[in-house]
């Protein structure tokens, strides 16, 4: 099948290699010139495991496309899929439905038959509502079937979510969207990969659903985390305790700086939004997110703690910016509060990130670089573990020691455990891992 995919971002991107390599002709399409040419000279614009290579071999084999022209893209298109962001608007938390919109008046305009158009974005229940008459409005051919396919990947993995998905679920209104996009997802449940067909506005609210679950349970761990501290019981050994009971599982159960990222932070916004417009009250998620904003607040007092209770004078080293480790991105990541607060307490910064500098350096001024982690902890009175990248959980805690003028390693990850850093030298700092009667260094 020919699919057209309009945004070529972390989603559009990953979405339309995925498609091509399932045997579709896929033309991804973006505004940002510079973008796609990047591409097209085989540099990814973003930083994900495997990207590189599927991106390759699918144009290699003539399956995969990349244009600044929409009307060129979907010349030969079947389905449209809508892959833009939909960031939270400035002062109210509203999803910003400004490109989904204005890629859809273009579309309506560049059309000559009827497509099958499909929303890949996060959007509001009713957002394919207003889609069908945009397009009605705009003069799109008749005939024209609006759906919505939520996507759930993962950045960092995010192939793997895309090949292997736990579930595929389609919101459509008519046979004509439902036949389209069963046959696009045909290679995925032919091997057994759930597809959910529902109506277009469950579809819509499934992906908030689950977003706003997975913060909650976030939230939920800090919190137990923070009881934990208070009474001296482990954090890690509760989480596994609770998680291998079915009903609950083991992810989403690790206690850390809060949840960043560009989907939780803005989805749960976004939701409550929806709920307040309905009138009815979301008194959970409104709390997870007040958790969540407290959380990330709170950390550099953790730091300051570590540190005997003032900031003021002392050189500190940040290991991991992004606010996830495998990929680039620092939407909304935990590390930027984080450096922001311990700059203010009068503490000097330096980061080392194994791939997040480029994206993190406009983001942090007054923040100092290093090339690695040694480099970092050089000088440092506190090494702070914000991101939990593979290439920190097995960091020489001995070499790292010696380059350091203080002990305190806060590990906001809890990659470490306290004899490990002991045995070091170190006075280690974890999280929810409640040691009564604990000096700071
Ligand atoms: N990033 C994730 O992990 C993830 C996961 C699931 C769902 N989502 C959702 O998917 C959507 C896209 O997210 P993203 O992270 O890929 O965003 P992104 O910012 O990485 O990419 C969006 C792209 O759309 C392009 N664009 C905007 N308007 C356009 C237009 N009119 N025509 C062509 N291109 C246009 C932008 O230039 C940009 O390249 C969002 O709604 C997001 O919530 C994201």
């Amino acid at each position: 099948m020919h699919i057209a995919m309009i945004g070529t971002g972390y989603v559009g991107l990953v979405s339309g290699a995925c498609l091509a390599d399932f045997g579709h002709h896929v033309t991804c399409i973006d505004k940002d010139a510079a973008k796609i040419d990047k591409i097209k000279a085989g540099v990814m614009p973003i930083w994900e495991p495997g990207l590189e290579a599927l991106v390759k071999s699918n144009i290699e084999r003539g399956r995969l496309n990349f244009t600044q022209e929409l009307a060129e893209g979907i010349k030969d298109a079947e389905a449209v899929f809508i892959a833009v962001g939909t960031p939270a608007r400035r002062g109210d938390g509203h999803a910003d439905l400004t490109y989904v919109y204005d890629a859809v008046r273009e579309l309506a305009r560049a059309m000559s038959r009827p497509l099958v158009v499909v929303t890949k974005s996060t959007v509001p229940v009713g957002t394919g509502d207003r889609i069908a008459e945009i397009l009605a409005e705009e003069g799109a051919p008749e005939g024209t079937s609006v759906a919505s396919n939520p996507e759930f990947l993962r950045e960092g993995a995010a192939i793997r979510d895309f090949k292997i998905p736990d579930r595929i679920v389609v919101g459509a209104e008519d046979d004509k969207g439902r036949e389209v996009l069963k046959e696009i997802y045909r290679p995925l449940f032919l091997n057994q990969a759930p597809i959910l067909f529902t109506s277009r506005r469950t579809a819509e609210l499934t992906k908030y659903a689950a977003n706003a679950f997975l913060a909650m349970k976030i939230s939920f761990i800090n919190e137990v985390a923070n009881l934990c501290e208070a009474v001296g019981a482990d954090v890690q050994e509760v989480a596994r305790g609770i998680g291998l009971d079915n009903r609950i599982g083991p992810k989403f159960l690790h206690a850390g700086p809060g949840y960043g990222g560009s989907c939780f932070p803005k989805d749960t916004l976004a939701l409550l939004q929806t709920a307040e417009e309905a009138g009815v009250e979301q008194r959970i998620i409104s709390t997870v997110v007040s958790v969540n904003d407290d959380r990330k607040a709170a950390m550099a007092d953790r730091v300051a703690n570590a540190l005997g209770g003032s900031l003021e004078g002392k050189r500190v080293a940040v290991l991991g910016l992004t606010f996830k480790p495998n990929t680039d991105d620092m939407r909304d990541a935990p590390s930027i509060p984080l450096i922001k607060r311990l700059q203010e307490g009068g503490a000097d910064v330096i980061a080392f990130d194994p791939v997040g500098r480029q994206q993190a350096e406009p983001l942090l001024p007054g923040c100092a670089f290093a090339e690695n982690s040694y480099a970092a902890a050089e000088g440092a009175d506190a090494v702070v573990i914000v991101t939990e990248w593979d290439e920190f959980r097995a960091l020489d805690l001995d070499q790292l020691a010696s380059r350091m003028r203080g002990r305190a390693l806060v590990d906001l990850r809890n990659v470490y455990d306290r004899l490990e850093a002991e045995r070091a030298g170190l006075l280690h700092f974890g999280v929810g891992r409640g040691q009564i009667g604990r000096k700071p260094v």
